[in-house]
């Protein structure tokens, strides 16, 4: 095992930078839509419920991984194991981690600074006469515009991650995740404020029971393995990074905190505000970038609010981008013994080309073609979240439950120096619960 490998200076910087990895997109346009859509306070607790068994030990599985190897997740199965399955399996979070999400993440990532930016100038007037639809659509149709603003999301995020560990990853996210924070909480106050919000309050989190179904459950899963960042050797690499006397279980339950909090809040800020104004909720890319500067056009301040908006966005975006870097410089660093700022200029350089098609495909008149029916840019989506990412979470759960299970109760314990009550009920979960809650995902989620 090499003993050279830089660490983390101490436990807030591995915790921070693994809540900047959780906390993303996913949490500010997905997690408060789904929340008001099916039950409020109701769908809450199921997610919360399936965070803490499904979510959370699948983290420690890959936390135990990474910190026992000290290895990226190739690296991890490869020496731990021979049989190619797990190899595989390590392979696909290795792909969908180490680049092909991030390929189409940067896009976005773009996008929320390019509206940052406009936010100030002509965005606001625009939205206000209710052509903020028209303004996306015309900024897609600008392909030069929209990789112009990705290559510049991806090179502050490859130069971070080429400053190191501790200088690079660690401080920025010392830096970006309070201040999202604080962005958060100022935008929740002029939201709530504004006549009209209480209802939105109401529909966003009053319990409501029989909005609940079984799509409501596999929804609240699917989130829950987002959101958390499992499954793509996020946290394999970033636990190799880990101290051997952190404990592992308090780090992940702090993480899952602060993801479920900042996705909470978000809902704080997006549907007060939304019905204040009297508009739809939606979800996702309409929601941020159409609906959103409408409503923050209509409100007094608009402009400074929808530029804070866009800036906790970039933020967030960024510190997940870093986390997707880093497994593709680990793995060029560990496996091809390149220095860390050579592997993070060829990552970037090669991960921002890949985006390229997908960014090309946004296009009302583009040239690419579609593969099963869905543009490049869904497609490079759909696959990675219902193929590549299932498969690794479900290899490393299997493996780690059924094969190296004792090795796996030693690092979780610290090599028996701390207590972990739960140890029956991880296992169970990462044996039985984890692995057939994936299957059911991939298999109801299946989009080809
Ligand atoms: N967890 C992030 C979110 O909630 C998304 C993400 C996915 C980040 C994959 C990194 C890798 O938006």
């Amino acid at each position: 095992m090499e003993n050279s490998r830089e660490l983390w200076s101490n436990k807030i910087g591995f915790i921070l930078a693994t809540a900047g990895s959780a906390v993303g997109l996913g949490n500010v346009w997905r997690f408060p839509y789904l929340v008001g859509m099916n039950g409020g306070a109701a769908f809450v607790i199921v997610y919360v419920v399936l965070a803490l068994s499904v979510g959370i030990s699948i983290m420690l599985a890959e936390f135990c991984l990474g910190r026992a190897t000290r290895r990226n997740v190739v690296g991890a199965m490869r020496v731990l194991t021979k049989n190619p399955i797990w190899h595989i399996a390590a392979w696909c979070g290795m792909i969908a981690g180490g680049g092909w999400i991030l390929s189409y993440y940067g896009i976005i990532a773009g996008w929320t600074l390019r509206y940052m930016f406009h936010s100030l100038t002509d965005l606001m007037p625009l939205a206000l006469e209710g052509s903020s639809g028209a303004v996306l659509g015309g900024f897609l149709n600008q392909t030069s515009d929209v990789v112009m603003y990705q290559v510049a999301a991806m090179a502050i995020t490859t130069i971070i991650v080429a400053l190191g560990i501790s200088s690079g990853i660690e401080r920025a996210c010392k830096v970006l995740m309070p201040v999202l924070f604080i962005l958060l909480l100022i935008l929740i106050v002029r939201a709530v404020t504004l006549p009209g919000a209480a209802e939105g309050v109401k529909f966003y989190l009053e319990p409501d029971f029989s909005k609940l179904t079984g799509e409501s459950v596999l929804a609240a899963l699917g989130q829950g393995f987002y959101s958390l960042s499992v499954g793509m050797g996020i946290l394999v690499t970033y636990a190799s990074y880990i101290r051997k006397e952190e404990n592992l279980v308090h780090s992940g339950l702090f993480v899952l905190c602060v993801d479920t909090l900042v996705a909470l809040l978000a809902g704080l800020v997006i549907f007060p505000a939304v019905f204040a104004m009297g508009v739809e909720p939606s979800a996702g890319v309409g929601l941020t970038f159409i609906t959103l500067p409408g409503v923050f056009a209509q409100m007094p301040g608009g402009a400074y609010f929808s530029c804070a908006f866009f800036t906790l966005l970039l933020f967030a975006a960024i510190t997940s981008m870093i986390s997707l870097l880093e497994v593709a410089v680990s793995f060029i660093m560990d496996e091809l013994h390149m220095s860390r700022s050579i592997s993070s200029i060829i990552s970037g350089v090669l991960i921002t080309l890949l985006g390229i098609p997908s960014a090309m495909s946004l296009a009302d008149d583009s040239k690419v073609p579609q593969i099963f029916g869905m543009s490049f840019f869904d497609f490079m989506d759909s696959a990675a979240n219902y193929i590549m990412m299932p498969i690794c979470a479900m290899g490393i759960s299997i493996f780690v439950g059924w094969i190296w299970y004792s090795e796996a109760k030693k690092e979780i314990t610290n090599d028996g120096t701390l207590k972990f009550q739960m140890m029956g009920l991880w296992m169970l979960s990462i044996r039985f619960f984890a692995p057939a809650m994936i299957g059911l995902i991939m298999v109801t989620g299946w989009p080809f």
